[in-house]
């Protein structure tokens, strides 16, 4: 869908050509936000530094785009490490597994993105590797096999997800430190943006960053992505100074709305309100009817909807909320 590449807040390859260039923070003073999990995150690194010891073993979860993979960098950076990273859909073996965790060094992050698919065998190599900092290799086949455990650096997972439900008990047990990311304010995002713009010389004034912010869905990855796009358009339509009035036309065009809900959004409010009668609506039956995987629906889209107001969660399914009739133009029933 084309329309996810502006606007979803999955990442596209010119979002990784951006986080390459200078706009990824590398040190945490140069991280804007998570102020909890940054002071968390401060604390143990310092610790681990005055005791010469490796970092425990940190987990981050939350939606995407909101800067897990930034994290894991900055950490690796701060403990002066190597950062090695892979994701759970990229190994298939334990063998594999076994070998990344061999070819560390003491005291280095590893980071594993997307941690919850991992499959079950290479879980399974995890386990003593976080817990002993060993492996256990199974030499020979049949009677005459054995196992010998193989003795590894000491060295930091830092796993992320966007769904810690998927995380099976033993391996979530294993991580000492879990950071919960949250969506950004305002005010942070208008920081971040200012901060992009400076580093790749964009003029914006500080309505404009306002703006720009508001509509960025409390997500980084989108709001830098958005700057971009808001700079083509005042190049070309304006003198290419963005203002407020030029990100609002810009992003009016984008679909994005004053709230950051961008077409799908809205789609799902109004599937909600017109064939559910504002629900409550099962997830899975939600999904159908608009043709969209389920998973994105709960890990991309619900997240916001609920955090901004628009549905409610109730044990019997989703509900839309008095501000969606209200923004999208429909009489609020009577209760
Ligand atoms: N706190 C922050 N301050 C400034 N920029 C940030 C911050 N967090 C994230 N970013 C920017 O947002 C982009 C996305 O961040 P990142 O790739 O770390 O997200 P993520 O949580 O790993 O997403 P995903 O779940 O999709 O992997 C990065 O390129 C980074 O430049
Ligand atoms: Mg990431």
């Amino acid at each position: 869908m084309a329309r996810q590449i502006v606007t979803g807040t999955s990442e596209t390859k010119e979002d990784r050509q951006l986080s390459a260039d200078s706009i990824r923070p590398r040190s945490l003073e140069e991280y804007i936000g998570q102020e909890k999990t940054k002071q968390n995150l401060k604390v143990y690194i310092d610790a681990a530094r005055m005791r010469h010891e490796s970092l425990d073993h940190v987990l981050f979860y939350g939606p995407p785009g909101l800067g897990k993979t930034t994290l894991a960098g900055i950490i690796a950076h701060e403990l002066g490490t190597n950062l090695k990273v892979t994701s759970g859909p990229a190994i298939e073996k334990p063998g594999e597994m076994a070998a990344i965790l061999n070819s560390l060094e003491e005291g280095d992050v590893l980071f594993v993105d997307e941690i919850h698919r991992l499959n079950r065998q290479v879980e399974e190599v995890m386990y003593p590797a976080m817990e002993d900092f060993a492996i256990d290799i199974v030499i020979g086949k049949g009677a005459t096999a054995r196992s010998i455990r193989l003795d590894l650096p000491h060295f930091t997972l830092v796993g992320a997800t966007t769904r810690p439900g998927m995380l099976t008990a033993p391996l979530r047990d294993r991580f000492g430190v879990i950071g919960h990311l949250e969506y950004y304010s305002v005010e942070e995002l208008t920081q971040i943006i200012e901060r992009t713009a400076s580093r790749l010389s964009v003029e914006i004034d500080s309505k404009g960053a306002v703006e720009l912010a508001r509509r960025s869905r409390g997500t980084p990855r989108l709001a830098n992505r958005l700057l971009k796009r808001v700079r083509d358009f005042a190049m070309v339509r304006y003198d290419g100074l963005v203002t407020e009035r030029v990100a609002a036309d810009a992003l009016d065009l984008l679909e994005v709305d004053q709230f950051g809900l961008e077409k799908l959004d809205r789609d799902i409010l109004e599937t909600m309100i017109v064939k559910f009668d504002g629900g409550p609506v099962g997830l899975e039956t939600l999904a159908s009817s608009i043709g969209e995987d389920s998973g994105t629906i709960e890990d991309v889209y619900e997240p916001y909807l609920l955090k901004t107001g628009f549905i409610t969660r109730t044990p019997r399914g989703r509900m839309v909320t008095v501000r969606a009739y209200e923004h999208l133009g429909y009489d609020v029933p009577e209760p």
